[in-house]
């Protein structure tokens, strides 16, 4: 039973995210896609809405739960009996923060292993920081996020 996590700030999740989820979904036997909470680093949204926004978006898709864990992953990868995290690689100035990230994931959890999968070939440019600033900007956001986390910015911008 290979489980892995994917784990992530998600503030929000993107239509890059949701590419990694599905076909992560299609690799492994379960996906438990885990929203970190970081009392230092406040977001637009709270965890719940996180949540909520995931779970409208890959919910249903088979073998995908959506979580959230306080603390280390490592430790939460240990409370979950997971083994595997993935990450997604959208550009090489990624690579620097993953791949250290990796090393120190493995160095507290010598078990867990890192798997990186590239981000779909029409998504590799999206993040959720830019996702904000445009739609903050009053820019289209249709082909970057599902359209339940669209409506969610347009409520939160508009208050
Ligand atoms: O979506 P992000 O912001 O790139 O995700 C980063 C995240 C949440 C995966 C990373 O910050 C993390 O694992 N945080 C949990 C705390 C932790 O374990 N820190 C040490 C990482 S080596």
């Amino acid at each position: 039973m290979s489980k892995a996590i994917y784990p992530g700030s998600f503030d929000p999740v993107t239509n890059g995210h949701v590419n990694i989820i599905e076909r992560a979904a299609r690799i492994f036997d379960g996906v438990v896609v885990a929203v970190a909470t970081n009392s230092q680093k406040t977001g637009m949204f709270d965890v719940g809405e996180r949540m909520e926004m995931l779970k409208a978006c890959v919910g249903s898709v088979p073998g995908v739960e959506v979580d959230s864990f306080e603390g280390l992953l490592v430790d939460y990868a240990r409370r979950r009996e997971a083994t595997i995290v993935i990450r997604g690689l959208r550009a090489v100035s990624d690579f620097e923060y993953e791949f250290q990230m990796a090393h120190m994931n493995h160095q507290l959890h010598p078990m867990l292993e890192t798997v990186f999968m590239v981000t779909g070939t029409t998504e590799f440019y999206i993040s959720s920081q830019l996702v904000k600033e445009v739609a903050r900007l009053g820019g289209s956001v249709d082909e970057l996020v599902p359209a339940f986390v669209r409506a969610e910015l347009k409520r939160k911008i508009d208050g």
